[in-house]
């Protein structure tokens, strides 16, 4: 486990110059999401949403992978490239989402819906990827779903927000394991529409994580790729985001013009930044890079099984 003692260690002056260096002496990718601090967004080889990371962990020739990204992430990478090294900066970014459905509790609810076959999102842990027929993540969900046979009853798990809004769109009764997300349902949706009276002309976008009441009002619902996609290609120029607000970054540096104001969380806190993300730093990731540590194990069962449903993404989405 990385503990702070290492974090100690001297560090060199120009952080950005020694991950350019260390990825060359590794052969190192380094792979991050959007809700990283924007530092490590710009030290990124490739930056996406899960799919894409995904994909990209998928095709890389590169012999080590560093993930900037939280604890699933990682080891969907790791299953997916069982035989190369993959860096997580700090093993303790875990996910809230994930961490709402644990095994066990899992196991007896599919046992109590024996017919059903389950659809993950990748938003949970390897034990459930080992447990699942097709992951998807936020960007496929609806496409992945829509191509299972009608007559197939299907439980989807663990968010329960991204479950109902893919039942809507695709018109599928779902049976929705009870998870959520702690920084998607923080949002505030009286303070939502307060900023929308301040910024009239402002379109509202959403990630498919937050609960109905917010996506009710949104103009665009998508995954952090897609949602910037739009707001790049719009042909209007404010947008209140809700979602992680680390998308802002990408956000900015793509259409600086434009102004992006990040939605209000209820609370009077940085709520709308995960806390499990926020956890990896460049320094942490400098460090994980020159001392190998911390890596991403699994038990080579779990691996074998998660891998098929991980796969099955991969070619229903291609
Ligand atoms: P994306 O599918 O947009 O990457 O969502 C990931 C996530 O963690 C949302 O909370
Ligand atoms: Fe998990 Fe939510 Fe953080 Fe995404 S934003 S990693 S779902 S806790």
């Amino acid at each position: 486990m990385f503990t702070t003692a290492s974090a100690s260690a001297t560090l060199p002056k120009d952080l950005f110059r020694a991950i350019e260096d260390l990825k060359k002496e590794l052969n190192a990718i380094v792979l991050a999401h959007y809700y990283q601090e924007p530092d490590i967004q710009d030290i990124a080889d490739y930056i996406g949403d899960s799919l894409g990371l995904s994909q990209k962990a998928a095709a890389t020739d590169a012999e080590v992978i560093v993930f900037a990204g939280v604890h699933f992430m990682a080891e969907t990478a790791k299953i997916l490239n069982p035989d190369k090294l993959v860096l997580l900066p700090d093993l303790d970014a875990g996910c809230s989402l994930a961490d709402s459905c644990p095994p066990t509790e899992f196991s007896k609810f599919k046992a109590a819906h024996p017919d059903h076959i389950v659809v993950s999102y990748i938003n949970c842990t390897a034990e459930i990827k080992a447990m699942s027929d097709i992951i998807c993540t936020s960007s496929n969900a609806v496409k992945l779903v829509n191509q299972i046979p009608p007559e197939q009853p299907i439980i989807f798990a663990p968010d329960r927000n991204l479950g109902r809004y893919v039942a809507a769109q695709t018109g599928r009764d779902l049976v929705l394991w009870q998870g959520s997300c702690i920084v998607h349902e923080t949002f505030s949706e009286k303070k939502m529409l307060q900023l929308k009276m301040e910024y009239p002309n402002a379109e509202i976008v959403a990630h498919p994580e937050c609960e109905e009441a917010i996506l009710h009002h949104a103009h665009y619902i998508g995954s952090t790729t897609a949602l910037l996609k739009y707001v790049e290609s719009s042909e209007i120029e404010q947008f209140i985001v809700v979602t992680e607000a680390g998308i802002i970054h990408q956000m900015e540096k793509q259409v600086p013009h434009k102004l992006f104001i990040p939605a209000p969380p209820d609370a009077n806190c940085q709520c709308n930044e995960c806390p499990h993300m926020r956890l990896n730093t460049l320094e942490k990731l400098y460090l994980a890079m020159k001392n190998r540590t911390p890596e991403i194990t699994l038990p080579a069962d779990i691996q074998k099984k998660a891998l098929v449903p991980i796969q099955r993404m991969l070619t229903m989405s291609a």
